[in-house]
Order: structure tokens, then sequence, then C-alpha cells
């Protein structure tokens, strides 16, 4: 499942992380993937481990831990810390699919990338180009969103990041191991939490809202792996 999330930061945040962007060194990209990602990275990245980097990290991490349509979609057990990119002057990134496990830089702990996540941090009119678009069985999409809005997707997708012939596309990205592994369990707990939601939202809490949300959890506890 693909999710639009809108709003994960406030025009303040964007703006704050983007001064820091701006005054920030940027490496080559392909310093952080492997060898096919290599062949057909063409951007530049703030250096994983930079003081700046963890900071603004930081910062949407703890915005998308009070979104809560966030949680409901991706049911987060941790992240790999959040990432910078930047991509100007034709720079694109060709089909790839994102590495199936990476290491915490901080822990060396080991996780599974369910979910990848990009952040936009620039307005789409202030560039050309730069389209996310991501391969699945009902098409491909493509994907230019207002700055603070994040797009969702699952990590077994093709994807790639088009040429920015105009301006810059200044984005965070980062990828998240889920409660929930399979992506249409995910998929059918998300539906079930929001139906339940607007249900409530129609006729408050009844005893058909408890039992359903009670279900709820009976399958989140029958399928996480936490
Ligand atoms: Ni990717």
């Amino acid at each position: 499942m693909m999710l639009h999330v809108p709003q994960v930061l406030s025009a303040d945040e964007v703006r704050k992380i983007r001064t820091a962007l701006d005054a920030a060194d940027w490496i080559d990209g392909r310093e952080t993937v492997g060898a096919q990602g290599a062949q057909v990275k063409r951007n530049r990245q703030l250096p994983e481990h930079s003081a700046v980097s963890r900071e603004l990290g930081a910062m949407i991490l703890a915005a998308l831990a009070r979104n809560p349509l966030f949680f409901a979609a991706a049911l987060p057990l941790r992240f790999v810390p959040p990432l910078f990119n930047r991509y100007e002057g034709g720079e694109h990134y060709g089909f790839h699919i994102d590495g199936s496990v990476r290491a915490i830089p901080a822990t060396g702990q080991q996780l599974r990338t369910d979910l990848s996540c990009t952040l936009f941090l620039g307005e789409p009119d202030e560039y050309e180009g730069g389209e996310l678009e991501v391969v699945d069985t009902y098409g491909t999409h493509e994907v230019k969103l207002p700055a603070g809005d994040l797009i969702l997707y699952p990590s077994t997708s093709l994807h790639r990041v088009q040429p920015v012939t105009r301006g810059a596309r200044v984005c965070s990205f980062f990828w998240l191991q889920s409660m929930i592994r399979d992506d249409g369990r995910r998929s059918m707990l998300f539906e079930l939490d929001q139906t339940i939601q607007k249900l409530r939202a129609r006729h408050g809490e009844n005893d058909e809202t408890v039992a359903l949300t009670g279900h709820y959890h009976n399958l989140l506890r029958m399928w996480s792996e936490v």
C-alpha cells in the first residue's frame, strides 16, 4: 500500500530544516549504496553521521511520533535515522529496489526494511522534474508532494527519481521495520482502524465499536513481531 501522509512537518519546521540543509556540506550519494545502486544513482546526500543530519533526523522522528495517520499505516517497530538528499542540474536516481537489511548506525542493530519513506522539503514549483516513480502491480505512480508531506510505500517496490532539470529537489528519506511484516495484513489493519474511527466519529463509542476495536487489537496481537 502506498499512502500520502500530509503535513508531517509544519511550515516552520520545514523552514528550519531547509535553512540548516542549505548551509550544510553535501557528499556524493553513491557512498551509501551497493554496486547496482551506484550505477544508477546521481545525487548528493548529507553525511549520515554528521551532527546536522542527526539533529534534523530526530526532529522528523519526533514529528512522526505525534502523527496518528502515519502510525496507523506504518505500525513502526524501529527506524533507520532519516537521511537527506538533494538533486539538481539533471541529477537523478535510476530504477532500483532499496536494500533489504540495514544497520542502525548508533547501535549496529539490524533492521528489515519493510517500508520506505520520502519526506518532501521543498514545494513542487521550486523545481522541474524530480518525480518519485513507484511501480506496483496497479501500474506506475508519480509522486511529487508539497513541502512537509510524506509518501510511504513498500520497500519491495521498484522505483526511481526522475532528473531534476531546474531548481533543486531536497528531501529526507528513510526506512522502517514494521510490527507487521506483510504488506497485505498491514493494509487490512489500516483499513479496519480507519473504518472504526469513522464509525466512532459518526455514532460515538458503542458496543459495536468496542467489539471492533478488540478485534483490531487481537489481529495485531496475532500478527505482530515485536
Ligand atoms: Ni530508493
